[in-house]
């Protein structure tokens, strides 16, 4: 069996980036969400290796990031990752507890995103995560998230045992079973007081642009030398190979999930 800890880092271990529904592309998505850009303090929460944050801060030159995370070796590889790019007077990191309490003063934030981290916490813990957005988030401050969500065919037992499934093998949720469908999601955020909620599907596909931006480059050849990583250390290659040999409780051919875009404003 793996634990979560484990499960973070053997990702961390071979510099992942972009760990979401629909991996860079989603980010291209979340950030084509959240606008246009000039003096924002904005929050990411969930950080892993921090390639996100580097698009971010190497897009806008005048923004103020801050990233929080659970685990020690993905914001150890992002402390890296954010220096191999240059970046590291313009983001600050910072590790957290992760029972859902954010370190921050109420209206802090201008935006706050979070990338694949809420669907897969206990129902407390995402519950009050949304609620501490809330209090961070200035007004009119704006969240934006990207979570892979149940489809709403898939029934609640389908759900519960894939979930208890994966707890067992990884010792981490697929995606909250109580939180399970977008709905839950509009109906929670509104009856907390978010408004202009809106949820969009992500769909496939190709928005991936090329860069010229030093920084992006940098932290993709970061990546690059991650994965290398898998070619020379053994432990990192038969570490994945753990991850990938445990075979999810999915019938073939049949989609369970899709990534939602998640967006509102205080
Ligand atoms: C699926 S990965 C996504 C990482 C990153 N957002 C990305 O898209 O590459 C989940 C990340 O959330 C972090 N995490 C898990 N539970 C957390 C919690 N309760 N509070 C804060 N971070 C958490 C993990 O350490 C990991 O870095």
């Amino acid at each position: 069996m793996i634990s979560s800890d484990d499960l973070f880092n053997y990702y961390a271990a071979f510099n992942h980036g972009f760990l979401h529904a629909n991996s860079e592309s989603g980010t291209e998505k979340l950030l084509e969400e959240i606008g246009n850009l000039e003096y924002e303090k904005i929050l990411e929460i969930g950080i892993g290796t921090g390639a996100t944050l580097v698009k971010i801060a190497s897009r806008n030159s005048f923004v103020k990031l801050v990233g929080v995370d659970i685990s020690t070796s993905m914001l150890k590889k992002a402390r890296s990752r954010i220096r191999f790019s240059m970046l590291k007077r313009r983001i600050t990191l910072r590790q957290i507890e992760g029972f859902g309490k954010l370190p921050f003063d109420d209206n802090s934030f201008d935006i706050v995103y979070v990338e694949s981290v809420l669907a897969i916490q206990r129902t407390e813990v995402l519950l009050c995560y949304l609620q501490e957005i809330l209090r961070v988030l200035t007004l009119k401050g704006k969240v934006v998230l990207n979570e892979t969500l149940w489809l709403t065919e898939i029934t609640t037992e389908e759900v519960r045992m894939v979930n208890d499934f994966c707890l067992e093998n990884y010792g981490i949720i697929q995606a909250n079973s109580e939180f399970a469908y977008p709905d839950n999601w509009q109906t929670f955020l509104h009856q907390i007081g978010f408004e202009n909620i809106k949820l969009t599907e992500i769909q496939d596909s190709n928005n991936l642009k090329k860069t010229s931006n030093l920084s992006e480059i940098l932290s993709s050849i970061f990546s690059l030398i991650g994965r290398l990583n898998l070619v020379f250390s053994s432990s990192t290659r038969k570490n994945l190979l753990k991850i990938e040999s445990i075979n999810l409780p999915f019938t073939k051919g049949k989609k369970y999930m899709n990534g939602v875009l998640i967006s509102a404003t205080k």
